[in-house]
């Protein structure tokens, strides 16, 4: 948008006084904006969060996790984790639309979601929120769960704008990332969730960048996200991330959340009048701010909450990871099947904090499993000491049984928002339960509820493992059909699952109580460390298995003015019907044997062959060089692969990078065609 156009609607907002200016950009209180109807601008409603509506219902008593009312039913979709291992950009839009039609039906203006951080480590405390430890996979998913909300006239909320990776110390870390590893790292996914999903909002982080708190980062703000991508929606701070409102107005954060009365308005308005800070930039804000309310405006889809439980069980069903299986899965008609575990008949179905919500309805494995075949249930083990007499049980029913299915989750103080997770491990517990059901002979399937990386019991003994993450209010129903073959599971990890966590590349730079966190493993982080270092892992990014099974053949890459066009045949060598996620890695630096730039989910008839193709912009093979992304290679090798560690299909191939096109989005125009309304 050229500023000429910007000046002529500002003086429709510069009619107001300084004072009224600077009150619109701090919140009303925690969940509102300010009001203004003589200049046209609503008091807009933001609610969180990323796997549901999180809408406080000022009627309940009951406390939810912020001490406040508990909110309105809501469906519950999977967590981030588990969205991200979908690796189904198209469900997701279904899923995220499904949200937004609850949030409008609420009164909802802003959802705050998609959360997208970078997963740098495994004990990351939100990691169950974010989607994967690739820049392109989580930009490619944000992307569609943002255009999925916005379709609904809802607006997206992009979190937490930037490297928000610890929760240790969240509120004031600073963290020292290389210059080339923000860019193609940690800002990477937002500039691509920022570029294709166009969102109307971004939210910025608690912690600093550079020793900057990012709400007040006038580099990755004004300049990289405003100048350098394009992006002319609204900037929110995350809640109470504001310490200086003149500073973070001037670095082009426009709303500081919840709000600090009035300290905040009349800090901005003393800058105004003493040109601290210009009329043009508050104007601009209030511009903004006054644009978005009529952008949520319209009235919206009424939700079909029955519709939105099947979409959410599918998003389960497209997210379970079949980590292992020797073909004990699915159970097989008329077995006797000895299902153990607290967590079979009450789940652990979402993570802890601003996510958290009040599910409308929540399916467990228990019931949905017994209403499809013959189950005998004794509880074993949830968390906390174990108990002996459940244990015993627990054998009893398994000696009774043909095959045992144990259902074990993290514990229930990891996952959730402000504490990382102490480990990897499940609660001791867990261990000796499977120990003891090993001891009984019969094939142990292990069904996991966890929203990231865990030590899996007896890995090697058990017969099969399927992860099915905190997968939300249709996740008992899902696993129930995938443990039984109706749904032949097609999720494909989305972060390393490590064999110690002692392996993993963040491991020696994760302080305990950081001031400063030094990203010292830089761009080795995730499947770039471990397939480039060769350590091995216990299930790589990129992993899944299948009920049937595929063969990839006939690789073929070609460019045109649309993108470079990759296709490889898939065949579907089994019985049954699947689904397979084709992954594309380059190898795109010599520092790093290959990093993913594309991938295509495609369903494949059992013993058919089907053509897997997506074009992808010839930017995927750039790199942060210098100051820009630019193609340091002259040729590629590409890989048609299963996995990160899979050989695959190779193929050389030449990018040809097109010159750089105007950042101006659609999103802009989009702004001045409401303006002009
Ligand atoms: C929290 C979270 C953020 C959430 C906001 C409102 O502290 O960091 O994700 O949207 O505050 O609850």
């Amino acid at each position: 948008m050229n500023i000429n156009s910007l000046d002529r609607k500002m003086k429709s907002i510069s009619a107001l006084g300084v004072g009224v200016k600077a009150t619109l950009t701090v919140g009303a209180d925690d969940w509102h904006t300010v009001a203004v109807p003589r200049a046209g601008i609503r008091s807009m409603t933001l609610c969180d969060g990323p796997a549901g509506i999180r809408c406080e219902d000022p009627t309940s008593a009951s406390p939810d996790n912020f001490n406040q009312h508990d909110s309105f039913p809501a469906t519950c979709l999977p967590c981030g984790a588990a969205i991200g291992s979908s690796w189904n950009p198209e469900l997701v839009f279904l899923a995220a639309a499904a949200v937004a039609r609850e949030a409008k039906e609420l009164g909802v203006d802003v959802l705050l979601g998609p959360a997208m951080n970078h997963k740098r480590t495994p004990l990351g405390g939100r990691n169950f929120e974010y989607y994967s430890e690739d820049p392109l996979l989580t930009g490619t998913i944000a992307a569609a769960f943002v255009r999925g909300v916005q379709s609904e006239g809802v607006a997206a909320c992009v979190k937490h704008y930037c490297a928000n990776n610890t929760e240790r110390n969240r509120l004031t870390v600073d963290e020292e990332i290389d210059e080339d590893v923000l860019r193609d790292i940690y800002l990477r996914g937002f500039e691509i969730a920022v570029k294709r999903g166009e969102p109307y909002c971004i939210m910025g982080a608690y912690n600093r960048v550079g020793g900057q708190f990012c709400c007040e980062n006038e580099r990755i703000i004004n300049g990289v996200l405003r100048r350098e991508w394009g992006f002319d929606g609204l900037v929110m701070s995350d809640w109470r991330a504001v310490h200086d409102r003149v500073k973070a107005l001037n670095a082009g954060c426009d709303l500081e959340m919840p709000f600090q009365t009035k300290k905040s308005s009349a800090a901005v308005a003393r800058a105004v009048r003493v040109g601290k800070i210009s009329a043009e930039t508050l104007d601009k804000s209030v511009w903004r701010l006054k644009r978005l309310s009529a952008l949520t405006a319209a009235e919206g889809h009424k939700p079909d909450y029955d519709e939105n439980y099947i979409i959410s069980r599918r998003v389960a069903e497209e997210s379970a990871v079949l980590l292992k299986n020797d073909g004990t899965l699915p159970v097989g008609n008329g077995k006797k099947i000895a299902l153990i575990g607290g967590r079979a008949v009450n789940p652990k179905f979402q993570g802890g904090g601003s996510a958290r919500l009040n599910a409308r309805r929540v399916t467990d494995i228990m019931t949905e499993l017994a209403k499809r075949a013959d189950v005998i249930y004794a509880e074993g083990y949830t968390e906390g000491e174990p108990d002996a007499d459940k244990f015993a049980a627990a054998v009893k029913a398994a000696e009774a049984a043909d095959v045992v299915i144990a259902v074990l989750s993290s514990p229930s103080t990891d996952d959730a928002e402000d504490r990382d997770r102490p480990g990897i491990e499940l609660s001791p517990g867990a261990y000796r339960l499977v120990e003891e059901l090993l001891k009984t002979g019969k094939p142990v399937a292990l069904v996991l509820q966890s929203g990231a990386p865990v030590k899996i019991p007896c890995a090697d003994r058990v017969n099969a493992i399927l992860e099915t993450f905190l997968s939300g209010s249709g996740g008992g129903e899902a696993a129930a059909r995938i443990l039984t073959g109706e749904v032949n599971p097609s999720g494909r990890l989305a972060e390393t699952y490590p064999l110690r966590y002692e392996d993993c590349p963040a491991a020696p730079y994760y302080s305990e109580s950081p001031e400063t966190m030094r990203y010292g493993e830089g761009m080795l982080t995730g499947y770039r460390y471990y397939t480039t270092a060769g350590v091995p892992v216990a299930y790589p990014f990129g992993w899944g298995l299948s009920y049937t099974g595929f063969e990839y053949s006939d690789l073929a890459l070609t460019q045109t003015d649309e993108g470079v066009h990759i296709s490889v045949n898939v065949t579907n060598t089994g019985k049954r019907d699947g689904k397979e996620t084709v992954q594309l890695y380059a190898k795109k630096r010599e520092s790093l044997k290959r990093e993913l730039i594309g991938f295509v989910k495609v369903e494949v008839p059992a013993g058919r062959t089907v053509r897997a193709e997506t074009v992808i912009d010839p930017e995927e093979f750039a790199v942060w060089h210098d100051g820009a992304r630019t193609c340091v290679l002259d040729r590629y090798e590409v890989v048609a692969a299963r996995h990160s560690f899979d050989e695959g299909l190779k193929k050389n191939f030449a990018p040809v990078m097109p010159l750089q096109s105007a950042n101006i989005n659609e999103f802009n125009h989009k702004g001045e065609q409401i303006w002009e309304k």
